[in-house]
């Protein structure tokens, strides 16, 4: 899988993909992350990209010739499966939108930042906008490394045991279950027996029990399907 990102900050997007899980997925070669600054496509030599709104108001807004001809420019060598623009006012990001993005070929990502990009660039070539919470961040960087990690963690020989992702919390609508490691009494505080047994079965039974338990809980809207 392939995801360009357009930004006029890729310093925010160096560290997120340098690392664990992302990194070992770009090593492996099951996903390319290559960011654009949308500067290279500026208006004129002082890397103009960003105007006053019409109509006044503070903040600026990116414009629409840097954003189109980037883009122009990126879809030249590639056909993009869906042009995202990360957006407080997008559709709420959730892992079944994770899912479904995790089996595209290419995604093209733009961030806006600032007020945001002009509404133009959306109507004419933006197909999907994803908000990652009921929040505004200064930019859309650090909600599109949220949105690359759920997406690339879930491609298929990311993750080394290819099963994990499917008992992650919100597959299946349920939170994940708790988890021990050693040592088996800490402070006094032991592990549940069940998973000291080792049966596989009796410790499947308990962790879907747990999961519900934990759901009912802290996450009863999941359950109301
Ligand atoms: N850009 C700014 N805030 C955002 C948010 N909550 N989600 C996605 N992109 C954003």
């Amino acid at each position: 899988m392939t995801i360009d990102i357009i930004t006029v900050v890729p310093e925010l997007l160096e560290s997120p993909f340098g690392h664990s899980i992302m990194k070992r997925a770009q090593d492996k070669g099951l996903l390319t992350v290559t960011t654009h600054n949308l500067r290279k496509w500026a208006i004129n030599k002082h890397a103009q990209v960003d105007d006053y709104p019409y109509g006044g108001g503070a903040g600026m807004v990116l414009m629409c010739e840097p954003l189109a001809n980037a883009i122009d420019e990126l879809q030249k060598d590639k056909k993009f499966d869906e042009i995202i623009y990360m957006t407080p006012d997008g559709n709420r990001f959730n892992q079944q939108a994770a899912n479904q993005l995790s089996l595209k070929e290419n995604l093209l990502i733009i961030c806006g930042h600032y007020k945001g990009i002009d509404e133009r660039i959306r109507e004419q070539y933006v197909t999907m906008e994803i908000s990652i919470g009921d929040y505004v961040l200064s930019g859309g960087e650090l909600a599109a490394a949220v949105v690359v990690d759920a997406i690339g963690r879930l491609i298929p020989g990311v993750l080394s045991d290819e099963t994990s992702a499917l008992f992650d919390s919100f597959q299946d609508n349920l939170l994940a279950p708790p988890v021990y490691t050693r040592p088996a009494d800490f402070r006094g505080a032991k592990v549940p027996e069940i998973l000291m047994q080792g049966d596989p079965k009796k410790v499947e039974a308990w962790r879907y029990e747990q999961s519900v338990e934990r759901t009912q809980n802290r996450r009863p809207d999941l359950l109301k399907d």
